[in-house]
């Protein structure tokens, strides 16, 4: 596979053909925000976030860095007025879903984003689609999905695979930027364990 040579932020990067922006701004030790990244899934580019800024012959366009290439001799740069303007949009629109989670609060510090400047959303699922992607790709369980769409869209757990599931796995609470996964999980629970059962008490 051939080596693509270009520069991140004024530095000199060669990645392999197929690198994402993403990946090659890693490589050297460059963070860019990201929600709906997970290195074990496949690219997904939903929350934007991770919008970064491309410089190809004299032209200059924004492209979202988790499912953008690798390509010769392009200028990137991860900040600039306007990255950092749509980032802080797309956080304001997140956190009136998830207001208090800790994830946002920090980006929000770092650019400058009102979390009271969108009126509060019923949902805290930022539909970042981790938990239901990482159940589907690396678990292969497809315990959790969406329903419905638009801005009804929600987070689901299937509640004949999560009662047989999930209780020994659990691994898509942490990946929830929201912090809020863990309430929809908790419900179902209640819904396939009553009280009195006895499975929810002895769970890890
Ligand atoms: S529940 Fe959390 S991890 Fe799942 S899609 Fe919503 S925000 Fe993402
Ligand atoms: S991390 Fe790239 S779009 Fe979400």
């Amino acid at each position: 596979m051939s080596e693509i040579l270009f520069t991140i932020d004024g530095k000199e990067v060669k990645a392999p053909e197929g690198t994402t922006l993403l990946e090659a701004a890693k490589s050297i030790g460059i963070t860019i925000p990201t929600l709906c990244y997970h290195e074990k899934l496949e690219p997904f580019g939903g929350c934007r976030l991770c919008i970064v800024e491309v410089e190809s012959r004299g032209w200059t366009k924004l492209v979202v860095s988790c499912v953008y290439p690798v390509e010769k001799n392009i200028t990137v740069r991860t900040r600039s007025e306007k990255v950092d303007r749509i980032r802080k949009m797309v956080l304001e629109l997140q956190l009136a879903h998830a207001p208090d989670a800790f994830d946002l609060q920090d980006l929000a510090k770092e650019y400058g984003a009102d979390k009271n400047r969108f009126e509060k959303e019923p949902s805290f699922c930022i539909h970042c689609g981790l938990c239901v992607r990482y159940c589907a790709e690396v678990k292969k369980k497809n315990a959790v999905g969406f329903v419905d769409r638009g801005i009804r869209k929600e987070i689901s757990f299937v509640p004949e695979i999560a009662s047989k599931e999930c209780w020994n796995c659990k691994e898509c609470f942490p990946l929830c930027p929201t912090e809020a996964l863990q309430a929809a999980y908790v419900l179902v629970q209640a819904l396939a364990f009553p009280a009195g059962s006895g499975r929810a008490e002895s769970g890890k």
